[in-house]
């Protein structure tokens, strides 16, 4: 029906004498036979006609024309685009578009066209534009820093050390503060209190003036979007109850799905509220936008394939009433479910009568981003390449669901990604397998207490890259393959039972998975140190246990000194890959290690675990580089 790309591009070089042909750009999608769009972040321009949508793998743009329900224009894009804004003026939108070096695209809002670019760091997401017009910020994910973009000298103005993979952002109405939502915890898994913060930066000085730290368990923070009034921002993230074994489900005792809401005159938090019902979990809350007169807030939740409507004025009124402490001389409200304020976190009922759960229709899988125009919210489906509306203030609402491009045909490594992503595949839809692993299959900084070794002894989880090729699997290798980790995942943490297909897809995209370039190698002073890090691990003998002709590993299980207390004497771990450790902190199977420097200068014992008793300091920093390099 529409040229493919390969004709458009046998086209390019005798566009300019077809003029005509530029200024009216094809709707083409994308062609039957190329790979999915994973449509990922959504803008609406100013008056609300268009909206453009950020694809992902489809390394492109699309146009959307909301009242002819039709995508209108393709934009292409050099590198997967993960995050738009709008500038101040309307007049252009922003697309970061991630690589180890990323670039953001200008792109001009009536000529649907690239204009320019601006360099970015690792990774670049979120791009908020300042409402003077002058600045544009940017989330480098994998530098854990935000870029100030200067659009006037189209330069960087400073960078901004942030926690941890800052995925989302948004701006105070007066430009002053940006509150920037760091995606993982940043701290040892064996502390009591593990949980990600919000960073709070003051725009004018440049740098964090405060941090809002979530409650203990929060991490996978997604989005944050601040309330066109002003007064509130929401943050979307996971609730990990790690502290409890993993023997069930029921009643969120693994994960829960929530909201932190902020009042940003007071910078606080105000509370966090639960999105799950008592027996259905609302997984993997993703994107949020708020309706214009900040009365409602939607936020889609990626795993269960659903949408949260809430009533944001009835969440204040009902927080409103709740006191700090439990007061005798009054009697209890037993028809409330919070008594108290700190009672919120843990209420499955908070949002009972206030919050309509919109079930997408069957074909919208994985919702991610979400805008809204009028009270109609407009949801970006990340597995299905669609875009689902749905007019939430109708009496019934009714979703219309709209194609993109040409039904997927997903590959088995699609499908298995699919699958790990979903938590419709899971008891009451608590969590999918990207609860714990987010990011693609890697870590959330958490140390969980499975059963397959035993009860009691809580171990941090692992990222999936590489699991399949360095068995046997878990870090007392009680299983003998990825194959069967990915099985047993199955049964005994999302407590189901799968056609064998599942698992068998699964295992194709975890064996798809690619390590990514570590941003250790854009920067040309740790470049060096980690090339003088290497000779280092050689002296050291780390190769004898980590070759770097396999992976990293021998494979083999060791006492190197790292037991800690819930460990049993005979206890023996077995010797992880070292490929990607920049992107895995905390460290060792307890996660009892922050920084890569701890595990030698707090962790080996009579250099139980490589001779590094001897190193200098600065030896130990050019190890450290090396293996972060890797
Ligand atoms: C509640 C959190 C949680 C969930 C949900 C979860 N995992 Fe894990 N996973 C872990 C932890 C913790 C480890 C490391 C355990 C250890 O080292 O003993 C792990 C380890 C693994 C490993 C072994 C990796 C290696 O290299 O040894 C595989 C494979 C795996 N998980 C697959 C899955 C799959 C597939 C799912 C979904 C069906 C899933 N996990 C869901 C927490 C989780
Ligand atoms: C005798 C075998 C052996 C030697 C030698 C050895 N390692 Fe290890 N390494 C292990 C084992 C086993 C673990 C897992 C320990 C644990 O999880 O508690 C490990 C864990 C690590 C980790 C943590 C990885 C993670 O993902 O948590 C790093 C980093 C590491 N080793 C680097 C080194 C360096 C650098 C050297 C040389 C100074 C070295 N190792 C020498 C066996 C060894």
């Amino acid at each position: 029906m529409y040229p493919n790309s390969r004709v458009w591009s046998a086209l390019k070089p005798v566009l300019p004498a077809l003029g005509l042909l530029l200024a009216c750009p094809p709707p083409v999608a994308r062609a039957a036979d190329e790979g999915p769009l994973s449509p990922t972040a959504l803008v609406a321009t100013k008056d609300g006609r268009s909206l453009f949508i950020a694809c992902a793998t489809g390394n492109r743009v699309l146009r959307f024309d909301i009242v002819e329900n039709r995508v209108v224009a393709t934009i292409p894009m050099t590198d997967p685009p993960l995050g738009l804004a709008l500038a101040a003026d309307g007049l252009q939108i922003f697309v970061t578009c991630a690589a180890p070096e990323s670039k953001v695209c200008l792109v001009d809002v009536a000529k649907n066209q690239v204009t320019g670019s601006l360099p970015a760091g690792h990774t670049a997401m979120a791009p908020v534009a300042s409402p003077d017009g002058k600045t544009l910020y940017v989330c480098n994910r994998f530098n854990d820093e935000v870029s100030f973009l200067d659009l006037g000298t189209k330069k960087e103005r400073r960078r901004v050390k942030v926690q941890r993979e800052p995925v989302a952002a948004a701006l105070t109405a007066d430009g002053r503060f940006l509150l920037v939502a760091n995606h993982l915890p940043n701290s040892p898994a064996d502390a009591d209190n593990v949980a990600a913060v919000v960073s709070v930066l003051d725009t004018a000085e440049g740098k964090v003036v405060k941090e809002l730290r979530l409650p203990n368990g929060s991490g996978s923070l997604q989005d944050l979007r601040v309330s066109p009034d002003g007064k509130f921002a929401v943050v979307t993230h996971i609730l990990s109850r790690f502290h409890l074994p993993t023997t069930q489900l029921d009643r969120g005792w693994m994960n829960t799905n929530a909201k932190t809401i902020i009042d940003l005159a007071r910078m606080e938090i105000v509370n966090t509220v639960l999105l799950d019902n008592v027996d259905s979990g609302a997984a993997n809350p993703w994107g949020v936008a708020w309706s214009a007169d900040s009365a409602t807030v939607v936020v889609a939740h990626a795993g269960t394939h659903d949408l949260s409507v809430v009533d944001f004025a009835a969440v204040l009124t009902r927080l409103a009433k709740l006191p700090a402490k439990i007061e005798d001389s009054k009697v209890a409200d037993y028809n409330a479910a919070s008594r108290i304020q700190t009672d919120v976190p843990n209420d499955l009922a908070f949002l009972v009568s206030i919050r309509q759960r919109l079930k997408l229709p069957a074909g919208d899988r994985g919702p991610r981003a979400v805008a809204i125009i009028g009270t109609k919210a407009y949801v970006a489906n990340y597995f299905s390449d669609t875009l689902a509306v749905v007019d939430w203030a109708a009496p019934y609402p009714e979703w219309v669901s709209i194609p993109l491009a040409p039904k997927p045909v997903m590959s088995l490594a699609r499908q298995g990604e699919f699958y790990f992503n979903d938590a419709g595949i899971c008891f009451q839809g608590w969590q999918s397998c990207a609860s714990c692993h987010p990011g693609e299959a890697r870590v959330d900084g958490l140390n969980w207490d499975l059963l397959n070794d035993g009860i009691g002894n809580p171990k941090n989880t692992k990222s999936m890259l590489l699991a399949h090729r360095t068995p046997p699997a878990m870090s007392m290798g009680v299983r003998d393959t990825g194959e069967m980790a990915v099985r047993a995942g199955l049964r005994h943490i999302l407590f189901t039972v799968q056609p064998d297909e599942v698992a068998g897809s699964i295992d194709e995209y975890l064996r798809s998975l690619k390590p990514v370039p570590s941003p250790i190698l854009s920067d040309s002073a740790l470049k060096k140190a980690a090339a003088r890090g290497k000779q280092v691990f050689v002296r050291a003998a780390c190769a004898t246990c980590h070759p770097p002709e396999s992976l990293f590993t021998d494979q083999r299980p060791y006492d190197v000194g790292t037991r800690g207390k819930f460990d049993k004497a005979a206890d023996l771990f077995h010797t992880p890959t070292l490929v990607e450790l920049w992107r895995t902190a905390p460290y060792l199977h307890d996660g009892s290690a922050l920084t890569l420097r701890d595990v030698f200068a707090a962790h080996n014992p009579d250099d139980r675990h490589g001779k590094t008793s001897n190193l200098s300091p600065e030896e130990l920093d050019d190890l450290c580089a090396y293996m972060l390099s890797l």
